[in-house]
């Protein structure tokens, strides 16, 4: 099921709790790498708040707003063809009321590009799922680790590892569900947790950190790609080493540029007419047509 833009729809990942068929689902920040991971069949690409770490550089993801998200989300939104986006409403953009909740949805759709929206906490944020959902966006909520509490949860901290405290992961994620959300990210928690959490909802778990038996799972970006250096998670696994890749890329550049090998005949423009449709600009081919010609 897709939208006019032949995106997937929030209804179509809610009925893959049905089929069965597992969501995969990571986060892009701008239009080159939203480009290759829609490309490589992704179901959703989410902006979330997490570009406060990994792209802004900041300890935890609450200095991250509402104009950031939306930023982000229209680089992406420009190239990507398949993957449903979600937007991740930041800290102090929800938490305030359910009248807060539902303006700052809105304003990720209309300045985003958004489809649909995600937002962290279970009971305390159910009414204001239900008024976001009520105005017709679709909403995505956020149980277990939830980032934006790292002051009160004393850190970056595996949750519901007791039965008690189980329990109340549980109830949160019953309560996101009751109040209309669409698919639920469960994130840090034990895996059988994560299983107990799938098997008692009817809306789709994406797990991060939650074990293999979710609904679907979600990485971050650069975590997947090997491009962040020193700590990883546990939940990390690096399907590539981007970031090794890069080091030993610049490192050839720097070599080349400081030996002047670098750029050559083939990479220079000649004198004169016809010059070949190779010499183009930079990425996109948006700096120099066939003729040498700037655009
Ligand atoms: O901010 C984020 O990117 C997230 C996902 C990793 C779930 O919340």
């Amino acid at each position: 099921m897709a939208e006019p833009s032949g995106r997937l729809t929030a209804s179509a990942l809610q009925a893959r709790k049905r089929s069965r068929d597992k969501i995969a689902v990571l986060t892009a920040y701008d239009a080159t790498i939203a480009r290759l991971l829609d490309e490589g069949g992704v179901d959703v690409l989410m902006v979330g708040d997490s570009l406060g770490m990994v792209v802004q550089g900041h300890e935890t993801t609450l200095p991250v707003t509402v104009d950031e998200i939306c930023y982000h989300g229209r680089a992406v939104a420009r190239v990507v063809q398949r993957a449903h986006l979600v937007g991740d409403l930041p800290f102090m953009s929800y938490q305030v009321s359910a009248e807060q909740a539902l303006h700052s949805a809105g304003r990720l759709l209309k300045e985003g590009g958004f489809q649909s929206v995600k937002l962290e906490g279970g009971r305390v944020v159910a009414d204001h799922i239900h008024r976001i959902v009520s105005a017709g966006i679709p909403v995505m909520g956020h149980v277990g680790l939830t980032p934006q509490s790292v002051h009160g949860m004393g850190g970056f901290r595996v949750q519901g590892k007791d039965q008690d405290a189980a329990l109340q992961v549980l109830l949160d994620a019953q309560a996101v569900e009751q109040a209309g959300a669409y698919a639920v990210v469960v994130e840090g928690v034990p895996a059988d947790l994560g299983r107990r959490i799938t098997e008692q909802l009817s809306i789709p778990t994406i797990g991060i950190g939650a074990g293999p038996d979710c609904d679907g799972q979600v990485l971050v970006c650069y975590d997947f790609l090997g491009m962040v250096r020193g700590f990883a998670p546990k939940f990390v696994k690096r399907f590539a080493e981007l970031g090794d890749e890069i080091v030993k890329a610049t490192r050839a550049y720097v070599g080349e540029v400081r030996q002047g090998s670098f750029p050559d005949a083939a990479h220079s423009f000649g004198s004169g007419t016809g010059a070949p449709a190779a010499e183009r600009g930079h990425s996109g081919g948006a700096g120099y047509g066939p003729a040498g010609e700037e655009h």
